[in-house]
């Protein structure tokens, strides 16, 4: 009965010091090198999120991805999870990524979000310091691995393609394939079956040539350095409601957990480049905002207020 006890104790508080949380601080981002060593930011230097800004070399050679399977409605049925950290859908096999400079092809095995509270935003890289309300990452696998856990040992062991997901006023028919679900996995450790739907009709489709490229690590333990990041320039527009079934509607605990606990700001911090290089896709551009933009524009406004100014003197 002791020993029972014992080994009981002992059997909760591994899982306890294995998970990891976001807003607690004995286990938030800052604590996660504690329990796993690749986390930590001072043993290894090529961690994710970084922070993308406009001193980006282009790389010419970097054009669209080719993305196989993700315009047709696949077979089978895909699965929709509450896994206490994120939402993630799992999709049946059919899918690949290639090309745009990834060494090898991907399958795709997962896509998952990233979001902020009701009045902060929440996407796990920045540009130009700015963070998106939300973040989608889709997840795939080198083709000769067998599983995750030997993709992982790979340095370009996965490519993993994020979109930032920004908030209009119109709902977003596709997306609701998937914020129309969110009902049925609000806590932790829930699953639904999803109808599978063409991947693409979710995605930025006129702007897939515009992105950054960088190789760093997963934003979740194991940290593991074995991703090949591509960012996406042009966001995924969303509605303020579909943003707030995420940000309101899931709980990083149990269904009968005695308190409950939403899921918010499920983002891991910015880390510094160090040595490494980001670049920008042949097709990229500078959205509005960045500061090169700016300085164009008054630039050729110039002459305009001149011409408008001497014609209102004239008038005087
Ligand atoms: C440009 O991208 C290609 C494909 O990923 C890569 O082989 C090459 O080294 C990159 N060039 C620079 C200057 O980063
Ligand atoms: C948060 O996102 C909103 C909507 O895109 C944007 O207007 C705002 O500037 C963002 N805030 C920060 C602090 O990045
Ligand atoms: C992953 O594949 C390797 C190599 O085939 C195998 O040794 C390992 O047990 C597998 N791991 C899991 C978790 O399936
Ligand atoms: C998206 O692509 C279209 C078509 O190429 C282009 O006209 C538009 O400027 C791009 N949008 C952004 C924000 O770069
Ligand atoms: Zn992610």
């Amino acid at each position: 009965m002791i020993q029972t006890a014992a080994l009981l104790m002992i059997v909760v508080s591994y899982v306890i010091s294995e998970d990891y949380c976001y807003t607690e601080p004995h286990c938030d981002p800052y604590a996660w090198g504690d329990m796993f060593p690749s986390c930590h930011p001072l043993l290894e230097e090529h961690h994710s999120p970084i922070n993308l800004d406009h001193h980006m070399a282009r790389n010419e050679s970097l054009y669209s991805l080719h993305l196989e399977g993700f315009d047709v409605i696949q077979a089978g049925h895909w699965t929709l999870e509450n896994d206490g950290h994120s939402v993630i859908l799992h999709v049946s096999g059919g899918m690949s990524v290639s090309g745009g400079g990834l060494p090898d092809v991907y399958h795709t095995i997962q896509l998952h979000f990233h979001w902020g509270g009701p009045a902060t935003n929440g996407s796990e890289h920045t540009i130009d310091d700015r963070r998106y309300p939300m973040e989608m990452h889709i997840v795939n696998m080198k083709s000769i691995h067998p599983n995750v856990t030997t993709a992982l040992g790979d340095p370009t062991g996965l490519a993993v393609l994020g979109f930032f997901i920004d908030v209009v006023y119109a709902e977003n028919v596709h997306f609701g394939h998937i914020s129309q679900k969110l009902s049925s996995v609000a806590y932790k450790g829930q699953t639904t079956k999803v109808k599978p739907f063409p991947l693409m009709s979710l995605l930025p489709k006129h702007n897939m040539s515009q992105y950054f490229r960088y190789y760093g690590s997963l934003t979740t333990p194991p940290c593991s350095q074995a991703v090949i990041w591509t960012l996406y320039q042009v966001p995924i527009y969303i509605s303020w409601s579909q943003l707030a079934q995420f940000t309101s509607q899931i709980f990083s605990t149990e269904e009968d957990a005695e308190q409950v606990t939403p899921l918010q700001n499920n983002f891991r911090h910015i880390h510094p480049t160090f040595s490494r290089t980001v670049s920008m896709s042949k097709d990229a551009k500078w959205l509005s905002g960045a500061a090169g933009h700016i300085h164009r524009s008054a630039g050729s406004l110039l002459p305009l207020i001149i011409i408008i100014l001497g014609v209102f003197i004239s008038r005087l």
